[in-house]
């Protein structure tokens, strides 16, 4: 026992994506997405991850030459025709909330028609009532990583306007459907992952031949796109679902100065301000000076139209939603200065903390850190939508699965998200990631493991796909029946 407090309503759960756990990727008509297009490609280290982009050759690669390649999230983990299994395991946990998000070629294939696929709508209708049959409630993401392909060959994803339409008219088709059923949404997933990973968080390729040596023209232009397509939807959502909550979500990279010296705590800020402009545009509902400054700086010129300062400055979310997996240390020294590109991972290592087995750095105090330094600044509660381990987890002889490093993480995470809640934070809820194992995002493995239930597959497919429940599936269970007092 422990003497934290969480609110009574405190909405506990788990996370996860269409494109990482249906699988069914051409069922009853669903197109394919960008997430479909990352092949399974074998590693000789741990670190080698997060190499998601995809340029164009290699589009074309992939397209031209399917048969060559094994595509691990077209196959998911079969949560398209397990759901009711998963969802009663779910259950079982206790969760409150189960956060998802709905594919976006299974509703419209192609991401240009003029009207949705009835049959994939009606997917997710049975997810929802499976659900509700247990007092569970849906946190939707619009779209995680989930840009149908024919958008990137049409018009790049997001670097053209007219993508805002196209997401729009999607946002608007659900919002409509299931209007009763589903009171939290997230319009995009980690929007400022655009900055590093643009082909995965926008369907922009993002090759030398796309910019004229300045790659962040079209991170910037593709992200402002996101932006007013989020306010757009925000619209939207008040005016078909009133009482909805709308959130805007974040990866959220706290960074620490690498030393005490002035010039490192400036770059520390500059990063911090890079991070934090996403919430400043959709919560406060306008670009920030800073980024004027550093869009002039960087020969950044975005094109906004004439309408879109009132589009954000009248259509701001409710929440911060964040995920949360690692702080990051900041350095004015030009060699280690973070480039707006390539690993997810830090280049500059923080020699107080662990890591896990991908070498993604442990911090449970950041997390505490974060979620003070969000709420001083905006004041708008904060959702925890992504936290968690990824491991490798092996099936002992006793058939179970032992993953006490896994509840040795998320512990010392929620103990901290205790405090916070303590130190007057106002935390809506905490959903891990994942609920099952599923398919990692960044490197398309299914060794890299997330969840509270074991799923018997492997990373070329292989496998009963059978559901073995973890040690830590015990343990989650008894956190959320004890409101996070027996940890
Ligand atoms: C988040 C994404 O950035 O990180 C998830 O929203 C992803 O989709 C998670 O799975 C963990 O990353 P990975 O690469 O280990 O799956």
């Amino acid at each position: 026992m422990n003497n934290i407090v969480f609110p009574k309503e405190f909405l506990w759960g788990g996370a996860s994506s269409a494109s990482q756990a249906e699988g069914g990727y051409d069922a009853d008509g669903r197109g394919l997405s960008i997430s479909d297009m990352h092949p399974y490609r074998k590693m000789e280290h741990s670190n080698d991850n997060m190499k998601i982009e995809v340029s164009s050759k290699e589009l074309m690669e992939y397209m031209n030459n399917e048969e060559k390649y094994y595509f691990p999230k077209r196959k998911g983990v079969d949560f398209f025709n397990r759901y009711k299994e998963d969802i009663a395991l779910f259950a079982e946990m206790g969760f409150k909330v189960y956060r998802l998000s709905i594919a976006w070629t299974r509703i419209f294939p192609l991401g240009d028609e003029e009207e949705p696929n009835e049959s994939g709508l009606a997917f997710y209708d049975k997810v929802f009532d499976e659900l509700e049959k247990y007092g569970i409630e849906p946190l939707v993401t619009i779209t995680h990583y989930e840009m149908p392909i024919h958008l990137v060959k049409k018009y790049n994803g997001f670097e053209s306007r007219q993508a805002i339409g196209d997401y729009v008219k999607f946002a608007k088709v659900i919002f409509n459907r299931y209007k009763k059923r589903v009171k939290y949404w997230i319009p995009f997933n980690e929007l400022n992952m655009m900055l590093t990973s643009p082909y995965t968080c926008g369907g922009v390729i993002c090759d030398a031949s796309k910019y004229n040596g300045n790659e962040k023209q079209i991170k910037y232009q593709a992200t402002h796109h996101q932006l007013v397509a989020s306010a757009l939807a925000t619209k939207a959502a008040r005016e078909i679902m009133p009482g909805a909550k709308i959130g805007c979500m974040i990866a959220r990279l706290e960074t620490y100065a690498a030393t005490s010296k002035p010039e490192d705590q400036l770059q520390a800020l500059k990063e911090e301000q890079i991070n934090t402009f996403y919430p400043e545009v959709l919560i406060r509902g306008r670009y920030p000076q800073y980024m004027y400054r550093y869009f002039e700086e960087n020969s950044i010129n975005i094109e906004m139209s004439p309408e879109d300062s009132d589009i954000l400055n009248n259509n701001t979310a409710d929440f911060i939603a964040f995920s949360y997996y690692m702080t990051y240390l900041a350095s004015a020294d030009p060699k280690h200065i973070a480039t707006d590109s390539g690993s997810l991972v830090g280049a500059l290592k923080n020699p107080y903390l662990e890591m896990t087995e991908w070498d993604w750095p442990i911090d449970p105090i950041g997390l505490r850190i974060t979620l003070n330094r969000l709420y001083d600044k905006f004041q708008v509660p904060l959702f925890i939508v992504e936290n968690g381990l990824g491991a490798n987890d092996d099936v002992s002889e006793d058939g179970k699965i032992h993953d006490s490093y896994r509840i040795d993480y998320l512990k010392k995470h929620i103990e901290q998200v205790g405090e916070a809640i303590k130190d007057g934070v106002e935390v809506m809820g905490y959903t891990t990631w994942g609920t099952t194992d599923f398919i990692s995002c960044g490197t398309s493995q299914m060794s890299k493991r997330y969840g509270f239930v074991y799923v018997d597959q492997d990373n070329f497919g292989n496998g009963t796909q059978k559901r073995i429940k973890k040690d830590s599936f015990y343990w989650y269970k008894k956190v959320i029946e004890s409101n996070g007092n027996i940890l």
